[in-house]
């Protein structure tokens, strides 16, 4: 399924001016990635990539957690719900999640859980030891309440060439395998209890993925996430979100959904939906449609309709 495959030693000299027109003169089409914007510098993909890149590159920038308007700014303005963040881990009062970077894996987080002030410092001072997160990087980690409950990544696509309806679609839901998460709890909790102290606390390192449905009455509000999303990032992101992007919840026990994360581009899940497609994008298009045909099709459309420049920024 690869037509021809070109190695670079590492992403980034993808940006060297003559490999950038080796792809422009064999009239390709670029679909950013998380990697794209991870190994590629953001700034060098807003000024300096050439390639004709299908979506909104100005809102890739939202993904880096850094960034003041970044994805959790825009949830806020759009009034989107989202976990509650703690401030100061002296305040931690019920179970929460501390979200940092990995001291050593460059595209994972050390990640870890705790339900008290003292849980904290404790398991603190064990991953900084192990050296799976730093001191320095733990002052600047996000601390937010731990939502109880099933994990689904909300696949969306806004069309701004369609003229129907909202122009929101939800292609399909994923939910992910997780080491080693998915292999403690497949342990009974006494079992759990023999763990070494290197093996007692999971990483999240995402390994798999698997498709997944809503309850009938959850897909409306779903979409409404999309429909309010879409919009706030038009107000906020001219011209805000085109093509794929990737709500990703936790829903409660009162069936309320948060928003923990936001893909502005093809989610890593979408993969699910290759050749077979989803329930959701099947039954609205009448046929398998996964993500890389919804987004081949809507470049086919703006040829068609002489607006190629609508869903290329
Ligand atoms: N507030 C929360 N409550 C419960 N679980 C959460 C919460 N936030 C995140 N999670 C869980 O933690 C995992 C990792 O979350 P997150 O999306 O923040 O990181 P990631 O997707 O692995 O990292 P990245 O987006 O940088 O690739 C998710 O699978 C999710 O199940
Ligand atoms: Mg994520």
């Amino acid at each position: 399924m690869v037509d021809r495959v070109v190695v670079y030693d590492k992403f980034k000299e993808i940006m060297a001016p003559e490999e950038q027109q080796k792809i422009i003169d064999d009239n390709i089409l670029f679909i950013p990635n998380r990697s794209f914007t991870s190994y590629v510098d953001m700034k060098e993909i807003e000024d300096n990539f050439r390639v004709p890149m299908f979506g909104n590159r100005s809102m890739l920038r939202s993904e880096e957690r850094g960034e003041v308007k970044n994805y959790y700014w825009l949830l806020e303005k759009a009034g989107l719900p989202f976990p509650e963040k703690i401030e100061d881990p002296a305040d931690i009062d019920s179970l929460v999640m501390v979200k940092l970077h990995h001291a050593q894996k460059k595209l994972e987080r050390g990640f870890f859980t705790a339900a008290s002030t003292s849980e904290y410092n404790e398991k603190a001072k064990v991953l900084i030891r192990q050296g799976v997160i730093t001191e320095e990087d733990l002052g600047n980690a996000r601390i937010e309440r731990y939502i109880v409950g099933p994990v689904f990544n909300l696949d969306m696509f806004y069309s701004p060439l369609e003229t129907f309806g909202t122009k929101n679609e939800l292609i399909g839901v994923d939910w992910r395998f997780e080491t080693s998460l998915d292999g403690h709890v497949r342990l009974p909790a006494p079992q759990q209890m023999t763990l070494l102290e290197r093996q007692m606390y999971p990483e999240y390192t995402v390994c798999g993925h698997n498709a997944a449905t809503l309850r009938e009455s959850l897909l409306e509000k779903a979409l409404r996430l999309g429909e309010i999303f879409v919009e706030a990032s038009k107000e906020h992101y001219d011209p805000g979100i085109i093509g794929p992007y990737c709500l990703q919840t936790c829903v409660d026990k009162d069936l309320n959904f948060y928003i923990y994360d936001v893909a502005p581009r093809v989610g890593g899940g979408t993969n699910v939906h290759m050749s077979v497609g989803h329930p959701y994008g099947n039954s609205l298009w009448r046929k398998p449609m996964s993500t890389g045909r919804r987004i081949t099709m809507e470049v086919r459309r703006a040829i068609e309709m002489g607006k190629v420049s609508e869903v290329f920024w």
